[in-house]
């Protein structure tokens, strides 16, 4: 399988920008007052892409042969992820208030980049040493 590789990344990081636009779109549309983003067809949308990045995660992990709770940068990865699903159900739904919802937004888009930081860097300490560097 690791003949695809280059592939599997590929369509791995492609599915990320897909679901970080939608999310952020959703976000957006969702504290100007629209409803489009919890409507049917685009909340499927958004757990097909989410399935399609999971799945070329774990053909990465198997082809790699990573255990992710004993590699730091995907174990920190793992939590991230954790915490971009609750604070994204709270940006879209959840959360009471417009700036509640707001700030769960702002906070989700932050995990996501520090996971693509993470990523690029295999560094879970990659948004500190950007700051701190
Ligand atoms: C929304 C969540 C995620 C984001 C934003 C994300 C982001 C990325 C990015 C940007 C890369 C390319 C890194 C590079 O340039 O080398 C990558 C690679 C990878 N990701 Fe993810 N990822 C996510 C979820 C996951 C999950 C849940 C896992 C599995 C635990 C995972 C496993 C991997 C692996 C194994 C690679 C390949 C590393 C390599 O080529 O050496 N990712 N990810």
């Amino acid at each position: 399988m690791i003949e695809f590789y280059t592939e599997v990344r590929l369509v791995h990081v492609s599915s990320v920008i897909a679901s970080g636009s939608l999310f952020a779109l959703r976000g957006a549309l969702t504290l100007a007052g629209s409803s489009l983003p919890q409507h049917p067809a685009v909340r499927y949308l958004s757990y097909t892409i989410d399935t399609v990045l999971l799945t070329a995660a774990l053909m990465l992990l198997s082809m790699l042969h990573l255990n992710p709770l004993a590699t730091p940068w995907l174990a920190t990865k793992l939590v991230l992820l954790l915490a971009y699903i609750v604070l994204g159900s709270f940006a879209l739904k959840r959360a009471r208030t417009r700036n509640g919802r707001a700030a769960c937004w702002v906070m989700a888009m932050i995990v996501l980049l520090s996971m693509v930081a993470i990523a690029r860097a295999k560094d879970p300490l990659a948004l500190l040493r950007m700051v701190v560097n």
